[in-house]
């Protein structure tokens, strides 16, 4: 679990600000929801057999002696929540963000508490919202600027035909059951989907000669599948078919997606997704079919941190003031800027100091402006502004450079005008 320092904090507030711009372009509307639940919710959602619900939950008793879990993630809450209140009787485009919990055994890109946005739609069953939003997901790298991800799909089918499947795979892995890596060969009997999903490599040069799953795929799921194909075609989407894309979590069926980057090491998964269609009754809900997704924030600002630093200040304007009298006018002053500058950043010296120091600590701020207010300017009425960039400041070489002393109504003008 990480402390998130102001350093990095822009970088955070960015993606959230960016995907919240995009999700209300596409009308999605935000629900939060607890981050604790009933463990049963998540036994049931996620499955009994998932690593999740394994040995990655952080769950206790309460004082009634009820299992409640911190969120492993938002599909189940969000599920919960909209048969809890009604909002099934008609389509529904939502989205949430927040932490999440899991016991994971922590390495780069995989963090014991994370932070996830999601998607969550219900009561649509066609290709075109599994296009949307995977054209919502597309839209948000392409305004964040991340152009390294691709997209991978596949079909899960539905219930029936997976359990076709299972039988099919177990069948064919069986008799290699002694060459499979330990958690594979514990999945066989649990979950052999996820065996797919090994990275060992001679569990995956078995599976290269494995059945796939589309090829025993009925006639709706196909059609399904090859019309969102058609339709990333159609709308330049690139992307390729995984066979052996199976997710993590057992409530999927049909469309499963991820957004994978070479760029993070092994855990290279930014955004996954896919159809629920038969959780929400599962869950006590009437049948509505439903799809979603989840991006790591951290992933993101990892790769987002390789292109931008982050660096960027967070002040604007500097205010040093020298002297007693000075000190209370600077307050005065600052709280008149603000009035009338509300987009302006302005960091006020506090705790005195020379001349020099304080010019040390507005140059450390970041701050393109000093302002000076001093014994002299307040005989004059005036502010004194130094543009920092110019005067060599950021060097450290001391106060050299041009003090302009403007009276306060010019200040607000030229400040204005940088701001606008
Ligand atoms: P998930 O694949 O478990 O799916 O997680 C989605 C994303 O969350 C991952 O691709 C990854 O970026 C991030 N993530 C997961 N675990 C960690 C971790 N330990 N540390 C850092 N990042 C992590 C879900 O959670 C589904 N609820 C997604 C969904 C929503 N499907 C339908 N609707």
């Amino acid at each position: 679990m990480h402390d998130i320092l102001p350093d990095r904090v822009g970088l955070w507030q960015h993606i959230e600000d960016t995907a919240r711009a995009v999700f209300a372009a596409y009308g999605y509307r935000e629900i939060r929801t607890p981050l604790v639940e009933v463990t049963e919710l998540f036994k049931r959602s996620i499955g009994e057999v998932t690593d999740i619900v394994e040995k990655e939950m952080y769950s206790f008793l309460d004082r009634h002696g009820d299992s409640l879990s911190l969120r492993p993630e938002g599909t189940a809450g969000c599920v919960r929540a909209a048969i809890e209140h009604g909002l099934l009787n008609q389509p529904q485009r939502l989205w949430y963000r927040g932490p999440m919990f899991r016991y994971e055994r922590p390495q780069r890109g995989r963090y014991r508490q994370f932070h996830q946005i999601g998607v969550e739609v219900f009561g649509l069953s066609g290709p075109d919202i599994d296009l949307e939003v995977i054209l919502l997901t597309a839209r948000l790298w392409h305004r964040l600027g991340l152009q390294a991800l691709r997209l991978e799909i596949n079909t899960l089918g539905d219930a029936g035909e997976r359990q076709c499947y299972r039988e099919r795979l177990l069948d064919f892995l069986r008799p290699h059951a002694d060459r499979l890596d330990p958690d594979s060969r514990r999945r066989l009997e649990t979950n052999p989907l996820r065996i797919l999903d090994s990275k060992d490599p001679t569990t995956q040069a078995i599976l290269a000669e494995a059945p796939s799953l589309l090829d025993g795929l009925g006639a709706q799921t196909r059609a399904h599948f090859d019309a969102l194909c058609a339709g990333l075609d159609a709308l330049g989407i690139p992307y390729r078919i995984n066979p052996r894309l199976v997710r993590g979590l057992d409530y999927y069926n049909r469309t499963v997606f991820e957004w994978i980057t070479d760029r993070l090491g092994a855990q290279g998964t930014v955004c996954a997704g896919g159809r629920y269609d038969s959780l929400v009754e599962q869950l006590g809900g009437r049948p509505t079919p439903a799809i979603g997704f989840a991006l790591g924030i951290e992933r993101l600002v990892e790769l987002l941190g390789q292109v931008d630093s982050g660096a960027n200040p967070s002040v604007d304007a500097y205010l040093v003031a020298l002297g007693d009298r000075a000190e209370i006018e600077a307050l005065r002053l600052a709280e008149r800027l603000r009035d009338r500058l509300p987009g302006l950043r302005l960091l006020v010296n506090c705790g005195g100091g020379s001349f020099k120091s304080q010019f040390k600590r507005a140059d450390k701020s970041g701050a393109r402006y000093a302002l000076v207010l001093g014994e002299a300017e307040l005989e004059l009425g005036v502010v004194g502004l130094k543009d920092l960039r110019l005067t060599g400041l950021s060097a450290g070489q001391g106060m050299v450079g041009e003090q302009r002393n403007l009276d306060p109504e010019a200040l607000i003008a030229v400040l204005a005008a940088e701001l606008s």
